[in-house]
């Protein structure tokens, strides 16, 4: 278990400090970029800020629910999503350069909080873990298509990125149903709703 805690610990510090890489082409790649005013690159920003920080939350989650996760198929599939939570996290933290700006300074906050509670949801066992990841991975499907409406119409390179996470959530969350996620009590799932809403308010603005 020590062993285990130092690799995870070790990984949340790259997650935090190393430039993330992804095996997919970025989403955007083949998109050019567009002419913005200073007020929507702006926004923009903020927006891709928070999806940054929800991808380094995703990582902190993944970890300490892996870490804690009872059979081999609970475990394999969690590691499998994290890897593709790796690949947003290159592609945000990309875009959010170019809009010439930087990541989230709560960045380090919410990892702290995330691997707490994923470690947490873990330990209640798999079918509350996986009920824990299958409601996040649709909060935040929900979060990224208002982004969809909210992203200036012209920064089609953003909403390429955010297209193509929500689809990968989406998918995030079936996985979780299908290996036996328990649907969360509605008091969780509004607790939840209200913590993500703190978070994205205060890495839109820093
Ligand atoms: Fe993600
Ligand atoms: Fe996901």
């Amino acid at each position: 278990m020590l062993d285990k805690l130092i690799i995870e610990f070790d990984k949340g510090l790259r997650t935090l400090a190393a430039p993330a890489i992804s095996g997919r082409p970025h989403p955007d790649a083949h998109i050019e970029e567009s002419e913005m005013g200073d007020a929507e690159r702006r926004h923009a920003l903020g927006l891709m800020r928070v999806n940054h920080c929800g991808e380094v939350c995703a990582q902190a989650l993944y970890q300490g629910q892996a870490l804690t996760a009872r059979s081999d198929a609970a475990r394999e599939a969690l590691k499998g999503a994290a890897q593709e939570e790796v690949e947003h996290l290159a592609w945000t933290e990309a875009r959010i350069r170019e809009l010439g700006g930087r990541p989230s300074v709560f960045n380090p906050l919410w990892y702290a909080g995330s691997l707490a509670i994923g470690v947490g949801a873990g330990l209640l066992g798999d079918k509350w873990n996986l009920g824990f990841l299958e409601e996040t991975e649709h909060q935040v499907g929900a979060h990224l298509d208002s982004h969809l409406t909210s992203l200036p119409a012209q920064d089609a390179r953003s909403r390429a990125i955010v297209g193509q996470m929500r689809d990968d959530e989406l998918k995030h969350a079936d996985m979780a149903h299908e290996l036996g996620a328990a649907r969360l009590p509605l008091p969780v799932r509004a607790l939840m709703k209200l913590s993500s809403r703190v978070m994205t308010g205060a890495s839109y603005r820093a």
